[in-house]
């Protein structure tokens, strides 16, 4: 049985991650915005990044072709349209308005053009979803207020509220206030931590942040209590094998973590990141790690489980999608 027999969910993908360099040809040149590479093959080649600051410096500069609300549709309707060959039956995506909005983009413009794709593509695809709105940690808590603020007349569109850009220098305390107020608007909360940060910024996303899961979490396993933790509370982790290898937070696939995470229990998830830059959807980070480190056909069940377990849709929902799994596991056992 491979991972494509399994229906999954995808809990930690960035829809400006998913830009692919003929896309971003395509709406640059109807915005009339200049690239500074010849071809989408370019594009591609530049993609080499030592760590996690390399590649954001990169990603932000792409990002800024992104003006129409008609652009952030095609950027969310081609990712769905990418990961349904994946079968992937659900997402919870992120979205970085700051990186918009600064540029002078409205947030009802980034807001409307990635609601209108994701109502789109659960017509054509039957992939439902969840949008989760992420604070730039780069950038200080009062923006992140401001950002706050201009959400909160879409919040019935807005599932939760994330933590992302560069980790190292700003820990998840930064962001108590915010979260806190996010909490209390009844939103649900993530933060990536410990990708590069110590284990000391999942505590803080734990016990300050209160985060209802972790986006990466790699680096708990050099913690033995906080393993304890995470394992005691069912902590989903959405970790992302691919992202990791080419944000040389590995080395090598075949030295990832995955499978000691499940060994010990954690509640992991293979998710795809940013995929236009890290070489591979969810289906690919699949099939790579399944590779590098011969995940069982169990594994693989534990995995794509732990996706709808750890995500956040109704009890009711989850229970369909778990037995759907199941089914589909039999019947692939066959
Ligand atoms: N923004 C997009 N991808 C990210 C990652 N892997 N870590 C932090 N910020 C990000
Ligand atoms: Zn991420």
């Amino acid at each position: 049985m491979d991972h494509i027999s399994l229906p999954k969910a995808e809990l930690h993908l960035h829809l400006e991650g998913s830009f692919e360099p003929e896309l971003m040809f395509a709406i640059a040149q109807r915005n009339k915005i200049a690239i500074p590479y010849a071809s989408a093959e370019a594009v591609r080649a530049a993609y080499r990044f030592s760590n996690l600051q390399d590649f954001l410096d990169i990603y932000y500069a792409g990002a800024r072709v992104l003006i129409a609300e008609q652009d952030f549709y095609d950027l969310t309707y081609a990712y769905l349209k990418r990961v349904a060959a994946d079968n992937v039956r659900h997402v919870e995506v992120f979205f970085d308005p700051q990186t918009h909005t600064e540029r002078g983009v409205a947030f009802a413009t980034v807001i409307g053009g990635i609601s209108r794709a994701l109502k789109d593509g659960e017509a054509g695809f039957g992939i439902t979803s969840k949008l989760i709105l992420c604070f730039l940690r780069h950038l200080p808590e009062a923006d992140a207020f401001a950002t706050f603020k201009q959400a909160e007349p879409y919040l019935d569109r807005i599932a939760g509220v994330g933590l992302d850009s560069s980790e190292k220098g700003h820990p998840p305390s930064k962001f108590a206030r915010v979260f806190a107020a996010a909490r209390d608007a009844g939103l649900k909360l993530v933060a990536h931590a410990g990708e590069e940060g110590p284990p000391e910024y999942i505590w803080e996303a734990l016990d300050i942040l209160k985060v209802d899961r972790i986006d990466h979490g790699n680096r708990s396993l050099e913690d033995p209590r906080l393993i304890a933790r995470l394992v005691q509370e069912g902590m989903t982790l959405t970790v992302c094998p691919l992202s990791n290898l080419k944000l040389c937070v590995v080395n090598d696939l075949a030295q990832h973590p995955l499978k000691r995470m499940l060994e010990l229990g954690l509640k992991a998830t293979i998710n795809s990141d940013d995929p236009a830059f890290f070489g591979g959807y969810v289906g690919d980070n699949f099939a790579a790690i399944t590779d590098a480190l011969t995940l069982s056909q169990a594994d693989l069940i534990t995995l794509t489980k732990n996706s709808f377990a750890g995500s956040f849709l109704s009890e009711g929902e989850k229970a369909r999608h778990l037995a759907a799994v199941d089914a589909a596991a039999s019947h692939a056992a066959l």
